[in-house]
């Protein structure tokens, strides 16, 4: 099958690169798909540069193939699986639990039964592949960890990216009022998706403004946290849930820590966004896309090919919502 293997860490353009490869095969309980879309997310460009450098100490580089989204059909079944038959169409993830072997970035991948589930005739492979890391992200956030409803208000700190929006759209369909923090190009975007507010924040520091939100989803962490603090209301929820897109990798943890730190000693209430795959969560995604409540911002779609480019794409943290690789009929 033809997949993209990475050499070293590096510079995607210059890591990564397209060659044939040995197509997995399924183990019990697993299931063999035939890829016809993936997207490109946070873990891959963490996992192709390999910074900081500490974490090449616990992943390899040479010979991965990386990506987690899964949208296709099963190709075939391993020993045990039930509930699927060959030539279903599914979607879901590798991350996390699922993470068996080698990544989506290829023709064919193989998970675990349990991390897909069916996907609705009326969602495109490329919709679904979009939806799976950032819309299982944006609903952990805007639904389990604060539930956002009529009367609430969420800011949205990097609204405009692959999480941003669908945070936007999901919350809104819930009947929140949002304030979406973005740069100057993509304040219409966000506007379009239902923002109430769309602050520049070259132009304006929402840490600074008078206006008050019982929940801050915080897909940048560009303030340190006890300063965005100041924009919560009384019984405000924080919602740490960035790893470097700005300041890099480091920096990122440490504010995530100190976020941590400071809800635990009483500064503010901080929430972790759990992101992961569960089958339940997926649905509901799927459900707001199947009804039109959500739609994917898709900024770009790459062929396979190309997949060294939309890594890079996603690394310049500038996506304009989700960037998708199809690998054709
Ligand atoms: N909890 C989980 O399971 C989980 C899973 C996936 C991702 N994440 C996290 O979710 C966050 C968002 O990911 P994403 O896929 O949506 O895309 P992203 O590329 O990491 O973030 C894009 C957003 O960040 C904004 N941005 C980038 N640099 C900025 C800066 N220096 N100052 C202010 N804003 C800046 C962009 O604004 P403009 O382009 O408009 O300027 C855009 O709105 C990431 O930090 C990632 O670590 C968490």
């Amino acid at each position: 099958m033809k997949a993209v293997v990475q050499d070293r860490f590096g510079p995607p353009e210059q890591v990564l690169r397209l060659t044939d490869t040995d197509r997995p095969e399924p183990g019990p309980g697993e299931v063999l798909v035939r890829l016809r879309a993936t997207s490109v997310n946070t873990p891959d460009w963490i996992a192709v540069a390999g910074v900081p450098y500490v974490l090449r100490l616990s992943t390899r580089a040479k010979g991965a193939i990386r990506g987690t989204d899964i949208a296709g059909t099963v190709e075939a079944l391993g020993d045990g699986v039930t509930g699927l038959a060959v030539g279903d169409a599914v979607f879901g993830s590798k991350w996390g639990k699922g993470f068996t072997g080698a990544g989506t970035f290829a023709e064919y991948t193989v998970t675990t039964a349990a991390q897909l589930i069916p996907k609705p005739e009326s969602i495109s492979f490329t919709d679904a592949a979009a939806a799976v890391m950032s819309g299982l992200t944006a609903h952990a956030a805007v639904v389990d960890a604060f539930p956002t409803g009529p009367g609430t208000r969420l800011l949205v700190n990097g609204a405009s990216g692959g999480v941003g929006t669908f945070a936007i759209q999901i919350a809104k369909h819930r009947g929140a009022h949002v304030t979406a923090v973005c740069g100057p190009g993509n304040l219409d975007l966000v506007k379009e998706l239902g923002a109430d507010r769309a602050i520049d924040y070259t132009a304006t520091d929402f840490t600074t403004e008078p206006d008050r939100y019982d929940a801050i989803l915080d897909n940048v962490l560009n303030h340190p946290p006890r300063r965005a603090f100041r924009a919560l209301a009384p019984g405000g929820v924080y919602l740490p849930n960035s790893i470097g897109n700005s300041g890099g990798l480091l920096a990122g943890l440490a504010k995530m820590a100190s976020a941590t730190l400071l809800g635990a000693m009483g500064r503010a209430t901080v929430r972790t966004v759990d992101g992961n795959f569960t089958p339940e969560r997926l649905a509901a995604v799927a459900a707001l896309l199947e009804t039109g409540a959500v739609t994917p911002v898709i900024d770009r779609v790459y062929p396979l090919e190309e997949t060294a480019a939309a890594v890079a794409h996603m690394y310049s943290h500038r996506a304009r919502g989700n960037i998708v690789i199809e690998m054709g009929d």
